[in-house]
């Protein structure tokens, strides 16, 4: 993508998806690719762009929707500042991952999926990316911390919530 590109793309985002899209393939197997690539220069899909891209990709809205909501790693908001994501694999699982979500949620006010109304942090559910050997975890802007007891969970979300970086 040319630098002008980009502007445009920063400028008008929605403008601008069909410039993102100006190299993919009509063709629905280009669906997640273009997720992707939409995400990665935007941080999120707006809802605006599900139509743009249905039409591009020869589908329907609602494929593009159910397919944005089938894959966790694709966001329709934009993410919080500081975002944790929790594991919600099943080596995480069975080593109480859950009661660290649950001291999150109350510690940060807020369910998984979702955002302090100042959109500074979010929980975030994702899958295990094979880093077993450190459950239960959770990854802060990407940034593993490992081997979580609720504990130290609740002073994660403390810390954070006074603007203290983790
Ligand atoms: S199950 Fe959580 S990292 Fe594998």
């Amino acid at each position: 993508m040319s630098i002008a590109d980009q502007d445009q793309v920063l400028d008008n985002p929605l403008s601008g998806i069909s410039t993102l899209l100006d190299n993919v393939l009509p063709e629905l197997s280009q669906l997640l690719p273009s997720l992707h690539k939409i995400q990665h220069e935007l941080g999120y899909v707006p809802r605006e762009a599900i139509p743009i891209i249905a039409s591009k990709l020869h589908t329907t809205p609602a494929a593009i929707y159910g397919a944005i909501t089938f894959y966790s790693e694709i966001r329709l908001e934009p993410p919080p500042e500081t975002e944790i994501a929790w594991c919600s694999g099943p080596a995480c699982r069975l080593k109480g991952s859950e009661n660290i979500k649950r001291a999150l949620e109350a510690v940060l006010d807020v369910r998984m999926g979702q955002k302090t109304p100042d959109s500074r942090l979010g929980l975030r559910l994702v899958q295990c990316d094979g880093t077993c050997e450190q459950a239960p975890l959770v990854r802060l802007n990407g940034r593993t911390m490992g081997n979580l007891n609720v504990s130290e969970a609740i002073k994660l979300g403390r810390d954070l919530l006074a603007g203290q970086q983790a």
